[in-house]
């Protein structure tokens, strides 16, 4: 299986701190926060990884990561996505390098505590479609919200204003190829972007979305406070260990 780590866009939502450099460079406790989603797929045994970024410091990710020796790959491959045309945008980029193979995308501000090797398992032995994975949040209408009937997710709603459940989709995506033909057909969102959102309301109308509620803390980075909570959970997660 195939990796892609999506972290580009502009990172306007977090002006002043990305005037001069990507979002997914700041620092989450003690290391940059690109950093996590590439070890959350290396842990996972998924070693061929593609990190798509964007923006005017594009190169910077190139001298920090450079080969992958950090995360111990041989090597890392890169994609540069113009613009800011959302999530689903960014991913087609990665049709050719996944090729017919399956692919996990992990969006580059999602943080999490634990592995996601079971996950992947139940993903690989999936014959085809898609696998997301769920996650209990206070605050379910920042994100991607599945309306659950009889444990089938029937849709998923974008930020929602009445959220139909508790659960966020996470940013922790897996999919068959075919996912390259759904991104070709998908129109732009009011917020003038590419949703991942739709791609997988397209899964399940082909009934070919399965999902499972993730194990132990997960965050994104993408607001102030949810940045200063991922550094916080990070430090609390290394001093537990020491
Ligand atoms: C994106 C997705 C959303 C998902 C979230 C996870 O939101 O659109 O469905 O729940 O990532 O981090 P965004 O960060 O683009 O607002």
């Amino acid at each position: 299986m195939k990796g892609v780590v999506l972290a580009g866009g502009l990172g306007t939502r977090m002006m002043p701190l990305t005037k001069v450099t990507n979002k997914h460079l700041l620092p989450i406790y003690n290391k940059p926060m690109v950093f996590y989603p590439i070890e959350t797929l290396v842990q996972a045994g998924i070693t061929d990884i593609l990190v798509v970024t964007g923006g005017g410091n594009a190169g910077d990710f190139l001298r920090l990561l450079g080969n992958g020796k950090d995360f111990g790959l041989k090597e890392i491959n890169y994609a540069y996505q113009e613009g800011e045309g959302g999530i689903a945008d960014a991913l087609a980029l990665a049709e050719h390098f996944v090729g017919d193979d399956k692919v996990a995308i992990i969006l580059g501000d999602n943080i999490i505590e634990k592995n996601i090797k079971p996950y992947v398992d139940n993903f690989k032995k999936q014959e085809k479609g898609a696998r997301i994975l769920l996650k209990k949040v206070h605050d379910p209408d920042r994100f991607g919200v599945p309306v659950i009937e009889a444990d089938k997710i029937i849709k998923i709603e974008e930020k929602p204003k009445e959220p139909q459940s508790s659960y966020a989709v996470t940013g922790i995506y897996m999919y068959d190829s075919r996912v390259f033909d759904i991104v070709k057909t998908l129109k732009p969102s009011d917020r003038g972007e590419l949703e991942i959102t739709d791609v997988n309301n397209s899964y399940i109308e082909s009934r070919q979305l399965e999902y499972d509620i993730l194990d132990g803390w997960w965050t994104d980075a993408g607001t102030f406070e949810s940045l200063f909570h991922a550094s916080c959970l990070v430090e609390k997660k290394i001093k537990s260990k020491a």
